[in-house]
């Protein structure tokens, strides 16, 4: 399927679109960080691959196929330009199994934009895309994200212990993950606010 047609998602206080090739100076302004790519296990974007970047993700909204991956551009609805993104990616589309990241331009963390933003694309997945499990993999030491992780009401399911090799650095990870039961008992809503939800498609 080509969920396009069922963008843009909103929550209370942004709107979560399609990126387009327009995005690449928003995108450059907090990819091109280090601080941001400090535990994303690859370097700050340089501005070029900003704009292949905002480019590439502009088309692909095709959802179904294994690594079939969807990103979508963080935007609070009081300002213009995006603070931000959040991703899907289908793991197997067999197993309904969709892993779901996060990031948020400095200037705009500690407002709960991250938390708001990753629930909406949550119920999303779970109401409209049919996903049965979602997990987050991420740095043990990536404080910020853990606590977006447990204010979902994700479960740590397990820490790889030097995993990854992140520079010169031996990477640990954590893996949360929740069916849609979980998210629900948390008490946020799953059903999320995507123009034209409401169909159950499996992936
Ligand atoms: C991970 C990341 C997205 C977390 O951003 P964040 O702003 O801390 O997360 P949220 O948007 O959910 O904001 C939560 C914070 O806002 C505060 N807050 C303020 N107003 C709030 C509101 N209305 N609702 C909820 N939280 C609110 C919370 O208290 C919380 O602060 P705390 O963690 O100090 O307790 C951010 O650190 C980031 O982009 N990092 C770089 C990229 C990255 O590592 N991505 C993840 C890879 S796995």
């Amino acid at each position: 399927m080509d969920i396009a047609s069922l963008l843009p998602l909103t929550t209370p206080r942004l709107t979560l679109r399609r990126f387009t090739p327009g995005d690449a100076d928003d995108l450059y302004a907090y990819q091109g960080l280090a601080s941001v790519a400090r535990y994303l296990y690859r370097p700050a974007h340089t501005r070029e691959r900003s704009e292949e970047v905002a480019a590439e993700r502009a088309d692909k909204t095709a959802w179904g196929a294994d690594g079939d991956k969807v990103s979508l551009a963080v935007c609070r609805r009081d300002e213009p330009g995006l603070i931000g993104e959040v991703s899907l990616t289908l793991a197997s589309a067999h197993a309904a199994q969709a892993e779901i990241g996060w990031t948020i331009a400095p200037g705009h963390q500690g407002h709960g934009y991250a938390t708001e933003a990753a629930a909406t694309l949550a119920g999303f997945a779970f109401e409209t895309l049919g996903v049965h499990r979602l997990y987050a993999r991420l740095d043990v030491e990536n404080t910020g994200s853990v606590r977006v992780c447990e204010r979902l009401g994700m479960r740590r399911e397990a820490h790889l212990v030097e995993n990854d090799l992140d520079g010169d650095r031996w990477g640990s990870e954590y893996i949360y993950a929740a069916l849609a039961a979980d998210l629900r008992a948390a008490g946020l809503d799953v059903a999320g606010s995507a123009r034209g939800a409401g169909q159950h498609a499996h992936p």
